[in-house]
Parts: structure tokens; sequence; C-alpha cells
């Protein structure tokens, strides 16, 4: 069982991840929660690369170090460990790359899609997340939470741009794709997306 969280700053991913996996194990289940960029030891260092504000990133250098950063989380974390039967919850996966490289850099939508085909190694998640949550509500939180990365600091179309990506690849897989209203309470918001992954796991 693999299972992704996706949407914009500040839309509440990381809670809601945190909190799935505290559901499932309180079942007995072992689960893995991970995140993109980051989580191997080769991501820790593109990581920087992609989030540092002093550095200018051409648009295809960006998705080719998501790809490489993919890849080593494929390969060396998500493969492995649903092997080993556990579930895998991943803060971001291959519709970020559609969103905010597809939707907010405006690439080639071809050369996208096939640096994502390519960099998931054919691993697809069982069913995603997406948090919606309105821009300016977002990003206030990012901004009190400080030091905002190169993502966080774009300008508000950039923002609109990646919703409106997420919206769209959403609306044309509902089997995969659940989007969640972030609106309400956590509680409720938890509620749904248990039952949701619930029902598959
Ligand atoms: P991070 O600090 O992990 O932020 P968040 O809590 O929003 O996940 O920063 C990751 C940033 O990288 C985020 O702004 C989205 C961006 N991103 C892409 O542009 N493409 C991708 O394929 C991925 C995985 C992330």
């Amino acid at each position: 069982m693999f299972i992704t969280f996706e949407g914009g700053e500040g839309c509440g991913k990381s809670t809601h991840a945190k909190l799935l996996k505290e559901y499932f194990e309180s079942q007995g289940k072992q689960v893995v929660l991970t995140k993109e960029p980051g989580a191997t030891l080769v991501g820790e260092t593109i990581r920087k690369t992609l989030l540092d504000n002093d550095l200018s990133l051409e648009p295809h250098s960006e998705i080719l170090l998501f790809a490489a950063d993919r890849v080593e989380h494929v390969e060396k974390l998500i493969k492995p460990s649903l092997a080993q039967g556990k579930i895998v919850i991943s803060d971001r996966y291959i519709d970020s790359t559609i969103a905010y490289q597809l939707g907010g850099r405006k690439l080639p939508e071809d050369f996208v899609r096939y640096v994502n085909w390519i960099s998931c190694r054919g691993v697809l998640p069982d069913i995603t997340f997406l948090l919606k949550v309105k821009i300016e509500e977002g990003l206030k939180r990012v901004e009190v939470r400080g030091d905002a990365n190169r993502f966080e600091k774009e300008i508000m179309a950039f923002h609109e741009r990646v919703q409106s990506k997420y919206l769209e690849i959403a609306a044309s897989d509902p089997q995969r794709i659940k989007v969640i209203d972030t609106a309400k309470e956590i509680d409720i918001v938890q509620k749904e997306i248990r039952e949701l992954a619930g029902y598959r796991a």
C-alpha cells in the first residue's frame, strides 16, 4: 500500500500524513513515513540545492534534480519498504512534479511526463490525497514558520498555476486522487482521510 499526500504550500500535508501513520500503527501495521525531496542521504544534498534561496536554477535542471532525488527515494526506500509489506506514506511524489514543473514552471508537458515516468521506476501510488487550501492562507502559515524556501517565495501567479494543475490532474484521475477540503477542523479532515485510506488498506 503506497499512499501519497499532495498540495500547495502550507496545506497541512505533513500533519495529516503523520496522523494517518499513527492511525495505521494503532492497528498494528508497519508504516514508513517519508517525503520528497530529501528522504535519502543523496536526496538530502539534492534538497539543499533545490530549496536554496541563494541559487537560481534553470527549470530543466530543477526537474532533473527532483527526478534524481526520486530515483534514490524509490530504489533505496520505497521499493524495499513495500517489499517488506509495510505501508508507505510519502509527503509529495509524482503529482508535485506535474503541478510545480509543468503547471508552475511551464516546462513542456511531454518532457515532464517522460521524466516522471523514468523517475518513478514503475512505482505508482495506490491512493493520493490532494489537500486543498486557499493559497493566501497556506502562504500565511508558511510565513509564520519563517525561512521561506525558493518555492514558497514564488509569485502568486506561480502558486495559482500549481493549484489549478493539481485540480486538473485530480479531475482526470478521481479513482486515485482524492481532493480533500481542509477548511474544516483537523480531526474532521483526518477522519475523512482515514475512511478513504482504511478502505483500501
Ligand atoms: P518542502 O520544504 O518539503 O515543502 P512542503 O512542506 O511544501 O512539501 O519543499 C518542497 C518544495 O519542492 C515544495 O515547494 C514543492 C517543491 N517540489 C517540486 O517543485 N517538484 C517536485 O517534484 C517535488 C517533489 C517538490
